[in-house]
């Protein structure tokens, strides 16, 4: 049988811009290469500064790659659309707009605010358990009820990839529990069901594996991939989960490649590049 076409194509992307007052070539990324399923929730994980955040812009079409392809949906990815959306580690919510209104910004803005646009609005606002909420205003929201409203408003376009750049890193640790189960079942009823991609950074390992159909560890910088790693947890994922050896186990496999991608820097030593049989090595179970 044929593999099922990939949603996002990833092809020997570099990304590099001139710096310095002698202009020297920056490479941010180097030849990053991995083809995303549709449905897959893919976690990006690698050590700081390796270029996630640059990669995961250049995805959004923020900014350009000088080298390689990125394909969605069989077309090449050259500037911002509207089959992507973003959300951040800072919620950026609009303080003069309401919760409602918050989520119904990006529909607006694509003149795309009917009724069939406003009663998906009214869902999100269910979905992201913010219900009775929709008139209040930022101000009033804690930090774990923003992010819920940034995630909303990313999912009321309908976009084919949701990209999140450590979207919980700035929430405590026991409010980060509850959004990463939150994320996992907005996941399952919204994304699944219309054929999505999630592409996920986080420094947080056992998020990554909690959340991810796959985990993708990147290289220290100039990044390139080191492995791809299946996580073959059930669906739905349960808090119980994270305590299975199989989980621990796993989560503690990433921990160690990354550690060691920070490290070689120590050590003067290239990043070994990965190969098509690591990602069967690397599998899970
Ligand atoms: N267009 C570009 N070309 C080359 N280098 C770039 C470009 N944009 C940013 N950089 C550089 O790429 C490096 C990686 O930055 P980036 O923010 O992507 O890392 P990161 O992996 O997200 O780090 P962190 O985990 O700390 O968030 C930085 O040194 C940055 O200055
Ligand atoms: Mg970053």
């Amino acid at each position: 049988m044929a593999p099922p076409r990939p949603k996002l194509r990833v092809r020997d992307v570099e990304i590099g811009h001139r710096s310095g007052r002698k202009g020297t070539y920056a490479l941010a990324v180097d030849g990053l290469s991995f083809d995303v399923a549709p449905n897959e929730f893919i976690a990006v994980v690698g050590p700081s500064g390796c270029g996630k955040t640059t990669f995961l812009t250049a995805v959004a079409g923020l900014i350009p790659i000088s080298g390689g392809t990125l394909e969605l949906d069989d077309h090449r990815i050259d500037g911002p659309g509207r089959d992507r959306s973003l959300v951040f580690q800072q919620a950026s919510l609009f303080p003069w707009r309401n919760v409602v209104q918050n989520i119904e910004f990006g529909l607006k803005a694509h003149g795309r605010l009917d009724a069939a646009g406003r009663a998906r609005v009214a869902e999100l606002v269910e979905l992201v358990g913010l219900g009775g909420k929709g008139d209040k205003y930022p101000r009033e929201l804690s930090g774990g009820m923003s992010q819920r409203v940034n995630l909303a408003r990313a999912l009321a376009t309908d976009p084919e990839l949701i990209l999140l750049d450590e979207p919980f890193a700035a929430l405590d640790a026991q409010t980060r529990e509850v959004m990463q189960e939150e994320l996992t079942r907005i996941w399952q009823a919204d994304g699944v069901k219309a054929g999505k991609t999630a592409m996920f950074i986080t420094h947080d390992v056992p998020e990554a594996v909690f959340l991810a159909d796959r985990v993708l560890v990147l290289s220290r910088g100039p990044a390139h991939l080191v492995a791809d790693i299946h996580v073959d947890l059930p669906r739905p994922r349960t808090p119980a989960m994270k305590r299975t050896p199989e989980f621990l186990a796993m989560s503690d496999r990433i921990v160690d490649l990354v550690m060691a991608q920070s490290q070689i820097g120590k050590q003067a030593q290239p990043g070994r590049r990965v190969t098509s049989d690591d990602h069967a090595g690397v599998a899970a179970g």
